[in-house]
């Protein structure tokens, strides 16, 4: 069952370039296919990555039942405290800003971002279609933010006090222009966001941390999970 708002879609997004105005702002992520109106049940769902090793799985193929269900409308909570700066932006999510660090950051405290309002209605049938391809897993919503154009961001962190699979599924209209960064065993990787669709999973733990940022020319939608494989 989807309810009303989720199948009133596609019509290109932004709906706002100004994301540092007021409270009840909306922003629409466009499916640039058709948006499947039912939620394909039954058999798993399996991703095919693009990238894949140990700690770090990534593919811009990401399932219609779920594209679909982020596609539309998303409100966001009022923050006036949202003032992009690209500037800004680029060096909190540069190498030598993480060089700098001197112990663990659990949680990135400097960060340009929106939060939006998830309705109940509509986190549970994406919750159910990620339990296909996770299943037998708890799986809880981590973050879902909207990232402003000309400096949105979230600087270093490792979340080391949550180890868990986490999984970020993000939209950007254009692509190229805002990127997922992360250091692991002291090598710098910068994932590009191509357009439309990207789901990255990457695995956290405490041990070894993987050091992780966000930086955002383009308005980037970006969806959050926590899945706890605990159930087999
Ligand atoms: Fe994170």
């Amino acid at each position: 069952m989807i309810s009303a708002d989720i199948i009133k879609m596609n019509s290109g997004w932004p709906l706002t370039n100004n994301l540092s105005q007021d409270a009840a702002m909306t922003t629409r992520a466009a499916n640039p296919r058709e948006p499947e109106h039912e939620i394909v049940t039954g058999g798993a769902n399996v991703l095919e990555w693009e990238t894949s090793d140990e700690r770090m799985k990534i593919t811009s193929k990401v399932p219609d039942s779920i594209s679909s269900l982020l596609t539309g409308d998303w409100k966001c909570e009022p923050d006036d405290s949202v003032k992009p700066d690209i500037e800004e932006a680029a060096s909190h999510c540069s190498p030598s800003a993480l060089e700098k660090a001197e112990k663990d950051i659990e949680k990135a405290p400097d960060k340009c971002l929106r939060r939006l309002m998830v309705p109940r209605t509509r986190l549970v049938p994406i919750i159910m279609q990620l339990a296909e391809i996770y299943p037998k897993s708890s799986i809880q919503m981590s973050g879902f933010f909207l990232y402003p154009e000309n400096g949105g961001y979230m600087g270093w962190h490792t979340n080391s006090d949550s180890p868990c699979t986490r999984v970020y599924i993000t939209h950007v209209k254009e692509g190229e222009k805002s990127f997922f960064r992360y250091r692991l065993d002291g090598e710098y990787v910068t994932s590009w966001d191509k357009a439309g669709w990207n789901l990255r999973q990457f695995e956290v733990t405490k041990e070894n941390p993987m050091w992780h940022c966000v930086y955002a020319e383009e308005p980037r939608l970006s969806v959050g999970f926590r899945i706890n494989r605990n159930l087999l």
